[in-house]
Order: C-alpha cells, then sequence, then structure tokens
C-alpha cells in the first residue's frame, strides 16, 4: 500500500505538528502577558504595611500551618485563619 492511498500524509502529519507548535507557543505567549497585566491588580500591592510584613514573618517561621489552613492551605488539626477576624473581631485577634 502506498503513503497515497491512506490518505495522511507525512506532510499532513508535519503541518499539523508545525501549525500545533506554533498555535500553542503564541497562545502560551499571549496567557502570560496576560497573566503579567493581571499582577499589580491582584497582588493587593498598596495594601501591604509593615503590619502585614511582620504578621507573615510570624506565620512563616513559627509553624501556624502546622495546625492551621489560611485560604485552606495548611493542615487540619486547628481552625482556620483566613476568617478569623470575621468570625471573632478584632479584639480576640489583637495581641497583647
Ligand atoms: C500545635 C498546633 C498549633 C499551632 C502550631 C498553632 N495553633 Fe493556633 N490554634 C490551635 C488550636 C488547636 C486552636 C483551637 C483552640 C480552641 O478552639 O480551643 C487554635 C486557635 C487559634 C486561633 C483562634 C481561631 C478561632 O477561630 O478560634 C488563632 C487566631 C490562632 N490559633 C492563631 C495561631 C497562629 C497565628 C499561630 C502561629 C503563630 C498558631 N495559631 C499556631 C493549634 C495551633
Amino acid at each position: 500500500m502506498s503513503q497515497s492511498q491512506s490518505g495522511f500524509t507525512k506532510q499532513m502529519a508535519r503541518n499539523i505538528f508545525y501549525g500545533g507548535t506554533v498555535f500553542f507557543a503564541l497562545l502560551f505567549v499571549a496567557l502570560v502577558f496576560h497573566t503579567e497585566q493581571q499582577i499589580p491588580q491582584r497582588s493587593n500591592a498598596q495594601a501591604i504595611t509593615p503590619a502585614v510584613v511582620a504578621g507573615k514573618k510570624i506565620w512563616e517561621t513559627r509553624n501556624c500551618i502546622g495546625c492551621h489552613t489560611l485560604l485552606g492551605e495548611g493542615a487540619y488539626f486547628a481552625p482556620e485563619l483566613g476568617n478569623v477576624y470575621k468570625r471573632r473581631g478584632g479584639d480576640f485577634i489583637k495581641a497583647g
């Protein structure tokens, strides 16, 4: 059986390969560009005060995540802390 009888040639396979590669490479570049555009709006960088930085440092160095979750990430031993301010109020959260 010759190639032309099969209906699907090496040339067609090659075109699909190159076409698909170019298409998805361009799609990838477009999505990376789109993500880069979104980061400033989504990171809330303007809301990161020294208190926020200090809290993050405590979270990272005191193993809070060993027992708690933060927005679902972490261990399931102790209550979720992402919504603790809403549940318990500011007075409960205040240190000292
Ligand atoms: C050894 C496990 C463990 C570690 C580590 C831990 N916690 Fe907890 N935490 C608990 C448990 C258990 C409770 C629930 C106590 C209760 O309800 O009586 C709790 C309660 C809390 C609460 C009150 C939550 C609520 O909804 O009532 C806060 C806030 C809290 N922890 C913050 C922290 C912070 C911040 C850290 C890190 C500095 C931390 N925890 C580290 C086990 C832990």
